[in-house]
């Protein structure tokens, strides 16, 4: 194998199955980067514990896991090339967790952006101490690791900066254990609209074609997808910037000449959106068979997934061992226990 550029971590919390939107934004990246890269792949199912922490709620994190790394291979994802593990498989990652929430100052962690918008959108008045540290235990995650490298969303930025800060502390406090890991943010995709051209995709909202979606549902969806509002008959003149059935039609229409046709009549009134659907439902749906069948072969295989993730944390555990006993000692916390430190005072 060639050599690898550099030691990248990201991560899905285990919210269930993943629509076109993760597709768009991470999946098809992943695929991209695991030849380029070492792949580090965390299914992060102590985050979910710090919006859901009820016991059906992390029982419910066990299939949901399966679901999301059975996603990845079906997109693409290679588990001969990418270290996938779930997180709590690692606890020492928690132990991370502990030191570097030393490092954090809770008005620091109050002004992190996503917490409003995670209380606001599920309506927690006062968040846990757990749920204020969701960023310290992302730190942890990428720099248990010593990960240089982090694809996500823009959303995600503001962890990053955590991340960051925190590496810094900490090696200017104790010497230096951690690299100081970077973003990968992409600019130039933008998330991907729902179907109800209202909102990012989101299962949640409803508006969520799923990698997992049968021909019938992908062609349901479809047709009742929102395209342009003023739009009333066929020959109307239409608009085809920033509507869904065209930002679809770019993304997952591999025939651009048809495309641009489609764009050119639409403008003028001379093709429907009926015809533009059905087209649409068969090209996503030619997309989506390949990712279905090796969704479907996974499923039948559940042995196997969990073989994946045992795999990704017999190689992650030691590499997260290693680390936290490398921070311990520069830090001076070292056992009572050996003999190197009863020697001190002897
Ligand atoms: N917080 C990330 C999200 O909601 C998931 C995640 C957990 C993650 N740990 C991570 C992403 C480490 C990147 C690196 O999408």
């Amino acid at each position: 194998m060639a050599k690898k550029k550099g030691r990248i971590l990201t991560g899905d919390r285990p919210t269930g199955k993943l629509h076109l939107g993760h597709y768009i934004g991470t999946l098809q990246n992943r695929a991209k980067l695991q030849d380029e890269y070492d792949l580090f792949l965390l299914v992060a199912d102590y985050h979910t514990l710090t919006t859901h922490p009820e016991k059906e709620d992390v029982i419910r994190t066990r299939q949901n896991a399966l679901d999301v790394v059975i996603d990845n291979y079906a997109a693409g994802v290679d588990p001969e090339k990418v270290t996938h593990y779930l997180q709590s498989d690692v606890p020492e990652t928690a132990e991370l967790t502990l030191i570097f929430s030393m490092l954090n100052t809770v008005p620091r962690l109050q002004r992190v952006p996503t917490l409003k918008d995670v209380m606001n959108n599920l309506h927690i008045e006062e968040p846990s101490a757990g749920l204020l540290n969701y960023p310290v235990l992302q730190a942890a995650d990428i720099l248990i690791v010593k990960g240089n490298l982090v694809p996500v969303g823009k959303d995600q930025a503001s962890h990053i900066e955590v991340t960051r800060e925190t590496a810094r502390r900490f090696n200017q406090r104790f010497g230096k254990v951690f690299p100081i890991p970077k973003g990968m943010i992409p600019e130039d995709t933008p998330t991907l609209i729902g179907v109800d051209g209202q909102a990012k995709m989101s299962k949640s909202l409803g508006n969520a074609i799923m990698l997992s979606d049968s021909a019938d549902e992908v062609r349901k969806k479809v047709m009742s997808m929102y395209t342009d509002p003023n739009r009333i008959h066929a020959t109307d003149p239409g608009t085809v910037e920033g509507n869904p059935l065209f930002i679809y039609h770019d993304l997952f229409n591999p025939d651009v000449e048809q495309v641009a046709e489609f764009k050119e009549r639409y403008r003028q009134g001379t093709i429907g959106d009926v015809e533009c659907k059905k087209v649409l439902v068969e090209k996503l749906n030619a997309f989506l068979d390949p990712i279905r069948e090796r969704r479907r072969f996974l499923e039948e295989r559940p042995d196997d997934v969990i073989d994946i993730l045992r795999a990704g944390a017999n190689r992650a555990r030691p590499i997260a061992q290693d680390t936290v006993a490398e921070a311990r000692e520069a830090m001076g916390l070292t056992s009572l226990l050996t003999d190197h430190v009863i020697d001190l005072y002897r």
